[in-house]
């Protein structure tokens, strides 16, 4: 969100983005809002403007204050409380919602934008999912959807998946994309959890650097020799063919990202 003073053009897509899925949402000005992973707070400062003077949101994260680049959460988060939206906005850095505690009906709405896929593992969002339920009327959801609808959208896919072998392969780092959910996996895990699928929607993401910035992470780890030689063999190799073929099929940059969606649950 600081980084926003960085790169204000590129920052303004990603906000144009989480507009977009606050509006598929329907969060009204007045209502509270629990957002889970709310990481360098992109969506919390759209979510406070969206709940408007009379709302309230807290924004969690697992993170430490010192994680992310170039700018970190701790320094994003008191960039956000300084500024206008600040009033209305709580941010809990270094926290695991499966140890914290709110009073049943807390919140309007619990909110997970685009971090799904860094989660630990399956059981690990199942649970979070199931222990906000008592805590807020609605959950909304949204991630990026594995489904290309261009040519151009694949090596976004290959570089996700990738990533999700290096982890599921038992390299285990604590940066990027950990645990790759598609649609269906993450309808299932809202309904273990307990909650109902309502809506779902497409949301537009043209312009969004997210592919850019996956590639480059996917490359970077498969050229990190001390996390590639933690594979077993056979899944190392299964990446190293990936890599290639993202060298080959990947744009140096301005690669459009996949398309991304929305779902609500009650
Ligand atoms: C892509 S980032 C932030 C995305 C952010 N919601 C947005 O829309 O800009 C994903 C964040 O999820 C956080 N995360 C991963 N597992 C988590 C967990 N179990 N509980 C809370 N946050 C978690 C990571 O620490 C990371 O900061």
């Amino acid at each position: 969100m600081a980084g926003g003073v960085l790169n204000p053009a590129g920052q303004a897509v990603q906000t144009r983005f989480r507009i977009g899925l606050a509006d598929s949402w329907g969060i009204a000005p007045g209502s509270s809002v629990l957002e889970i992973g709310c990481g360098q707070g992109d969506m919390t400062a759209v979510l406070a403007d969206a709940v408007g003077p009379d709302g309230r949101v807290v924004g969690i994260d697992i993170a430490a204050p010192s994680y992310g680049a170039p700018v970190t959460l701790g320094q994003s988060a008191a960039h956000l409380l300084a500024g206008p939206l600040g009033q209305r906005t709580e941010i809990r850095l270094a926290t695991d919602v499966l140890a914290a505690s709110f009073p049943a009906g807390a919140f309007d709405h619990v909110v997970l934008s685009q971090c799904s896929w860094y989660f630990a593992s399956y059981e690990q969002l199942r649970d979070t999912l199931a222990r906000v339920r008592p805590w807020a009327r609605r959950l909304c959801l949204s991630e990026w959807d594995l489904r290309p609808t261009t040519v151009e959208q694949v090596p976004h896919l290959l570089a996700v998946l990738a990533q999700g072998q290096i982890e599921a392969g038992g390299s285990r780092g604590d940066g990027n994309i950990r645990t790759v959910f598609g649609r269906d996996d993450l309808h299932r895990a809202a309904a273990d959890a307990g909650w109902r699928i309502g809506t779902t929607a497409t949301v537009e993401a043209t312009g969004m650097q997210d592919a850019d910035w996956e590639i480059a992470a996917t490359l970077d780890y498969v050229g990190d020799t001390a996390r590639m030689s933690a594979l077993p063999a056979e899944i190392r190799r299964l990446v190293a063919t990936q890599a290639d073929l993202l060298r080959a099929t990947a744009r140096p940059r301005g690669n459009p990202a996949l398309p991304a969606y929305s779902v609500t649950a009650a």
